[in-house]
């Protein structure tokens, strides 16, 4: 079932298919496969076609002039179309969930970077999206059911769990979570995953209220301290309506840039080295209801913390409120005020470098209140003291468990060198990444504060080194690369 026999297809339809390939450069197949898998996204996994078969389906897609006339993008060698997984084998659990939908998205983009993509998908899966786009998508039959007798015979759900350089449960459903972290094995997807000796990603999904409950966070614990890995949720909104918070899934590129981490088998710079990153900003409350915040995203950090990671490094993040995902294979400390992330940081040490990206507040109020303060007609506005928050750079630059290297990072509107050179010698800090957030900048402090990109000096002891205006993913790479050299000169 799935499986596009061009043969099998009229001339004329045949002929179409043909030149479309050809302007794209792929394959009749490829592209037969990805009019198939774009009709089935854009139509909503609802609208699959099921019913029909692959061969009426397609004809009505690539007939000029009776269905769709769908346009795929050229074949470029972009990095979206390297083939970084090439000859990687991914098990793929799809568990029911709204977000089952973008999980054919993913098994389409696992294909093109050459990864070979099997689908197993429970029966609540089945709820959502079909096995018939499931399987059309990854070109081969989707496992269902435990005690299917030919599927048994065949592959066996031993095989199918060990015939894998990685499993990826996307959505990863509180139930699916439930049961893992409780060694349930009641359908395929558990038994598989129970079976399995090859490393786990999970990428969960699922409401706010679901998601933050104590016993969904004490299985996610539980698999985190298994080895387990996980991408997302993000904060968003919900695919229920007037739903947001956090449980959305990460999106298809997040998972597939985790999957290719977990599998990239190349000797890792950073390997056995434990880094602490900061990271967002810190919100001290006024009462329990208003906080004073600054505008820092989280995005710098999050970045710095995934492209440690991708070095080797075992990576500590302890991040302020955000609302973007916490970054696959990092352990991930949340907090909200600047007293709790000193905290999170010291509990963290000894670590063989730390990088302090987080914008964190420099004050917070001394008078928050317990109840929400009301506003009193003819009293005025409340009076906030404010006392001085700890400087946790500074802090752990003087520590007596400092680590070898210490980051900080100086976000200034003025005088940018002349600041961070004074934070460098005060806060006993190696090296600090200026940015410049002032208007003149040509980025502006709303573009680097929660825009994606930076324009960033590296100022050391040495002297100041300026780095061109680059994507918050390219300065986090180059700034790991960096910190890679720099340790390296020190001994493990
Ligand atoms: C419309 C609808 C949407 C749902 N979305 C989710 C979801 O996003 N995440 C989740 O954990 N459960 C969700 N559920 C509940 C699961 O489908 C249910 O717990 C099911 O037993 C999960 O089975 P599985 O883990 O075997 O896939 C949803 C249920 C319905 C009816």
């Amino acid at each position: 079932m799935g499986t596009i026999t061009v043969r099998n297809l009229a001339d004329d339809v045949k002929q179409k298919l043909r030149e479309r390939a050809a302007a794209r450069g792929v394959s009749m197949e490829e592209e037969a496969r990805d009019i198939l898998g774009k009709s089935v996204l854009s139509a909503g996994a609802a609208a699959a076609p099921e019913g029909e078969t692959l061969y009426a389906t397609i004809r009505s897609l690539v007939e000029p002039h009776g269905g769709f006339d769908i346009a795929l993008p050229r074949r470029s060698q972009s990095a979206a179309n390297r083939m970084t997984l090439s000859a990687k084998r991914i098990l793929l659990i799809i568990g029911g969930g709204i977000a089952a939908y973008k999980s054919l998205d993913l098994i389409r983009r696992l294909r093109k970077r050459g990864a070979s993509v099997r689908v197993v998908m429970t029966s609540a899966a089945q709820e959502f999206v079909t096995t018939l786009s499931a399987g059309a998508l990854s070109a081969d039959h989707v496992f269902t059911d435990l005690f299917d007798r030919n599927d048994e015979h065949d592959v066996g759900h031993i095989r199918l769990s060990r015939d894998a350089d990685l499993l990826v449960v996307a959505p990863a459903t509180a139930d699916l979570m439930a049961k893992l972290a409780n060694g349930h094995a009641n359908d395929l997807a558990s038994t598989v995953l129970l079976a399995t000796d090859k490393k786990v990603l999970m990428a969960p999904a699922m409401n706010p209220r679901m998601w933050s409950h104590p016993a969904t966070r004490r299985n996610r614990a539980t698999m985190q301290k298994d080895g387990i890995a996980f991408v997302g949720p993000a904060k968003g909104e919900m695919a229920e309506s007037n739903e947001a918070g956090e449980g959305r899934m990460a999106e298809p590129l997040e998972i597939v840039a985790a999957i290719e981490a977990m599998l990239d088998e190349k000797p890792k710079p950073l390997a056995g080295r434990r880094i602490i990153v900061t990271s967002g900003p810190t919100h001290e409350p006024i009462d329990p209801v208003r906080y004073i915040a600054n505008r820092s995203s989280g995005k710098q950090g999050h970045a710095i913390a995934a492209a440690l990671a991708k070095l080797g490094a075992d990576v500590r993040l302890v991040s302020g409120p955000v609302n973007i995902a916490d970054p696959a294979g990092v352990k991930t400390t949340h907090v909200e005020t600047a007293v709790e992330m000193k905290d999170a940081v010291e509990s963290l040490l000894p670590a063989d470098a730390a990088v302090f990206v987080a914008a964190v507040a420099d004050w917070r109020t001394a008078n928050a209140s317990g109840e929400k303060i009301k506003k009193v007609a003819g009293k005025g506005p409340p009076a906030l003291q404010m006392v001085e928050n700890p400087d946790i750079l500074a802090s752990i630059g003087h520590h007596a468990q400092r680590p070898g290297l210490v980051v900080g990072f100086a976000a200034e509107t003025q005088d940018l060198i002349g600041n961070a050179e004074a934070k460098l010698r005060k806060k006993g800090a190696d090296f600090i990444v200026a940015n410049d957030v002032s208007h003149a900048s040509g980025i502006g402090p709303s573009g680097v504060m929660g825009g994606d990109r930076n324009k960033v000096r590296i100022v050391s002891r040495t002297g100041v080194e300026e780095w061109p205006e680059m994507g918050k993913d390219e300065v986090a790479a180059r700034l790991a690369a960096l910190i890679a050299e720099r340790l390296q000169a020190t001994v493990v």
